[in-house]
């Protein structure tokens, strides 16, 4: 069979991961795609850094918006990153051309992804996004697919690796945080900004995109109550151990009522000791759901790094390759599902 040809936009931590996740994996991939995968075409910022990959016999592009116009790539790979420039300019060309895009980026899909759907819908392109919430957790495939029957009451977690292994190394060692925050940008787990991670906004877009495919309505991004960590001390830390609980930044949404707003928070949280939720520690997330028929449930995996994103990457791309990605959100097209406002979830 023909490959499956990718053009790959970004060679960071996740797009370097990707090409090195396929090259070591490749007769697996070839075998559950029923057609080999090969990178054809990337698009990178400098072309001389070393990046520790091979890419010889690849095209190179030095204009991201190339690879949506390159007719050898069958599926476009957005792993730039932010919400707007050139990553949101790259995605809209790929699916106004009809052309399949896998992005692992949250700021663009928590901000305009009811109308990149509504573009991939016209255009009869697919839309895939399993990288963006989550790491390696198939945190998509659980909400949009395993749990595609259930009525969803409640859908949240610990949804950043970089706060919840700040918060857990200054727990358990005593550094600074400034200290562990450089350790997991070394680590590559961080944003290119850090402050998207740590002031709540990376965690709380994951959030409004599981919110949205959970309770079937695009969720307005605004109307998310976000809190960082950067106000935690080592006293908090001290102090929540001795009270039985331990800090952790959590985010829930939750539907009041049928068609109702939906309520929606990422903030530092105490946890009690016993819960499952206090034990997802470093750079793990844990994924939570509560179903009206499925019952409570929670996942729990790498949420950050090259291995566990490249993995949800190409999972999207084994996907489109067996032609069973789905085209369709799952959430009904219109106005963006009010939320609360933020001043309620206060206190
Ligand atoms: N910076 C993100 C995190 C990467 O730390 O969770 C994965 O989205």
């Amino acid at each position: 069979k023909s490959p499956l040809r990718l053009g790959i936009a970004g060679l960071g931590t996740v797009g370097a991961g990707v090409v090195t996740l396929l090259r070591e994996n490749a007769a697996a991939i070839a075998a559950r795609a029923g057609r080999p995968v090969e990178v054809a075409a990337v698009s990178a910022r400098d072309r001389r850094r070393d990046r520790g990959v091979d890419l010889s016999g690849v095209r190179w592009h030095d204009d991201a918006l190339a690879l949506a116009a390159d007719d050898g790539v069958d599926v476009v790979l957005e792993l730039i990153g932010g919400a707007e420039g050139t990553a949101r300019a790259l995605v809209e060309a790929a699916l106004a051309r009809g052309r399949d895009v896998v992005t692992a980026n949250k700021a663009l899909l928590a901000v305009h992804g009811a109308r990149l759907a509504r573009l991939a819908g016209e255009s009869g392109a697919a839309l895939l996004f399993e990288a963006s919430v989550a790491g390696g957790i198939p945190a998509i495939k659980l909400v949009r697919e395993g749990l595609a029957a259930d009525r969803l009451l409640r859908v949240g977690g610990i949804l950043n690796g970089t706060c919840n292994y700040i918060l857990t190394t200054m727990r358990d060692t005593g550094r600074d945080f400034d200290d562990v925050l450089a350790e997991a940008q070394a680590l590559g787990y961080a944003e290119a900004d850090p402050s998207v991670d740590v002031d709540g906004w990376d965690a709380a877009h994951k959030l409004a995109i599981l919110a949205g495919l959970a309770f079937g309505r695009p969720v307005s991004f605004d109307g998310v109550f976000v809190e960082g960590i950067r106000g935690i001390q080592a006293c908090d830390q001290h102090f929540a151990r001795e009270m039985g609980y331990r800090i952790k930044l959590l985010g829930m949404a939750r539907r009041a009522g049928e068609g109702g707003a939906i309520e929606a928070f990422m903030r530092p949280c105490l946890v009690a000791q016993d819960s499952p939720l206090a034990h997802v520690d470093g750079v793990f997330n844990a994924v939570v759901t509560e179903g009206a028929f499925s019952g409570p449930m929670m996942i729990e995996g790498r949420g950050a790094g090259a291995g566990p994103t490249a993995s949800a990457v190409l999972a999207d791309v084994v996907d489109l390759a067996r032609g069973k990605a789905l085209q369709v959100w799952g959430v009904a097209p219109g106005a963006p599902a009010a939320c609360a406002p933020r001043s309620t979830l206060r206190g």
